[in-house]
């Protein structure tokens, strides 16, 4: 299923204090990212997830965080400055097609794909990209809107994933949404 790209503007508007309260980023990040961890994050958005990713990395970690809506990582950028995190974090803004991210394949060790796989053009080539950046044994942290996205609609990303060779495992419970863990083996 491939849906709408969200547009740019509502990047302020996932920023907002209010979704801190139903989706803490340190609380959902922090059982997945530790020190010195390679993190991608594909559709990152303004950096809601970004900057907390950057932070529980630390400095010897890195975040590499892609986007295909320069302002969404013109926005991540200065946020990332205003925090002192710009060491730890890589923003980079991408076509629909690709992450055009091969310089890193199989360094990875967590790819975070949150509220981003039902915007993508197509799901099994999206997955088939996040599978070659992945060390072995790195992991996919998949999560999705369960308001926008239907059950039925979120088994097919998962089909996807499993075409793309992926095993698929329960996520942590994450307020109204879709999660799941997926493994490369
Ligand atoms: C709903 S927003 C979620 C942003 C962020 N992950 C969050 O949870 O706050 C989806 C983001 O994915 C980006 N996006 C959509 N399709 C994409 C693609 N094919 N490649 C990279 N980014 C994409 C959009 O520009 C947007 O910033």
């Amino acid at each position: 299923m491939a849906g709408r790209v969200c547009p740019w503007w509502l990047g302020y508007f996932h920023l907002g204090p209010i979704r801190k309260i139903f989706e803490n980023p340190r609380k959902i990040l922090s059982p997945f990212v530790n020190r010195g961890m390679r993190v991608l994050e594909p559709g990152c958005g303004m950096g809601f997830f970004t900057l907390e990713a950057a932070r529980l990395a630390g400095p010897e970690g890195r975040v590499y965080a892609v986007d295909l809506q320069p302002r969404m990582i013109g926005a991540l950028e200065r946020r990332a400055l205003r925090a002192k995190l710009t060491d730890t974090v890589e923003a980079r803004v991408c076509p629909a097609e690709t992450m055009g991210v091969g310089d890193l394949d199989g360094t990875i060790d967590l790819v975070l794909a949150f509220c981003l796989v039902h915007e993508v053009p197509d799901a099994e080539r999206f997955f088939r990209e996040v599978r070659q950046v992945l060390r072995p044994g790195g992991r996919c942290f998949v999560l999705e809107p369960a308001m926008h996205v239907k059950a039925e609609a979120f088994e097919e990303t998962l089909e996807a994933a499993r075409r793309a060779g992926f095993s698929v495992t329960a996520g942590p419970d994450v307020h109204k949404s879709h999660s799941v863990v997926l493994e490369s083996g």
